[in-house]
């Protein structure tokens, strides 16, 4: 059974959308055994509490930089022996000593179509604002590895949705989150605990 930790920093839908997948069986070979939040107060401690998960809060504004913030991550990953760590709305950027320590098993959900309206900058509502700004007419969400360029990760799934002409960032938002990034982030966990992602030439592929 691998050991799946979730990083989060907000409301935590998409570590419900995993919590809940976990339960009903979606999630064959990993069990999220983990929590860490960026920030204290959020409502994703909430959602570990209420399912019995192990928390931590790591809070972001306590360290001087993203060197020393990432340092005190990766000691928290390695004494929870995380197998797989998803990014599940963590709003900060993690340094090399991470995403180098943990190549290939940090993945990442991004509410965009990658390599569309990603990177430094943009995340969360930001995202859906400069998609409706740009008058694109599909939008999606992107599930990745994490390496160490923002967003630039090999890709492991995507999912798009139709957008509307009276659409606010608000509601893109919404659309994206229940049709793509709640479905394919527990998919993408599930495929990579059961060993079924492969990476050749640094693209990914699901095996069959
Ligand atoms: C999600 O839409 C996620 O894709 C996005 O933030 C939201 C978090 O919601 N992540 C990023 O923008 C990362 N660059 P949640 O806390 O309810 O899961």
């Amino acid at each position: 059974m691998k050991n799946i930790v979730v990083l989060v920093s907000g409301g935590g839908t998409n570590l419900q959308a995993l919590i809940d997948a976990e339960k009903s069986g979606l999630i064959q070979g990993g069990k999220i055994t983990c929590v860490i939040s960026s920030k204290d107060g959020v409502y994703a401690l909430e959602r570990a509490k209420n399912n019995n998960i192990p928390a931590r809060v790591i809070p972001r504004k306590e360290y001087p930089d993203s060197k020393s913030y990432s340092e005190a991550i990766l000691n928290a990953l390695n004494e929870e022996k995380a197998d797989l760590i998803v990014l599940a709305g963590f709003m900060t950027i993690l340094d090399e000593c991470v995403t180098k320590a943990y190549a290939y098993k940090i993945i990442n959900v991004h509410p965009a179509l990658i390599p569309s309206f990603c990177g430094e900058g943009f995340y969360g509502l930001k995202v859906h604002e400069k998609a409706l700004e740009y008058g694109v007419k599909v939008s999606g969400a992107t599930i990745h590895f994490v390496n160490e360029e923002a967003d630039a990760g090999a890709i492991i799934l995507q999912g798009t949705v139709d957008v509307q002409r009276d659409d606010t960032p608000e509601i893109l938002q919404k659309r994206i989150m229940e049709n793509v990034e709640w479905k394919l982030l527990p998919k993408a966990a599930s495929l990579f605990c059961q060993d079924k992602i492969e990476i050749i030439d640094g693209k990914a592929y699901i095996k069959d």
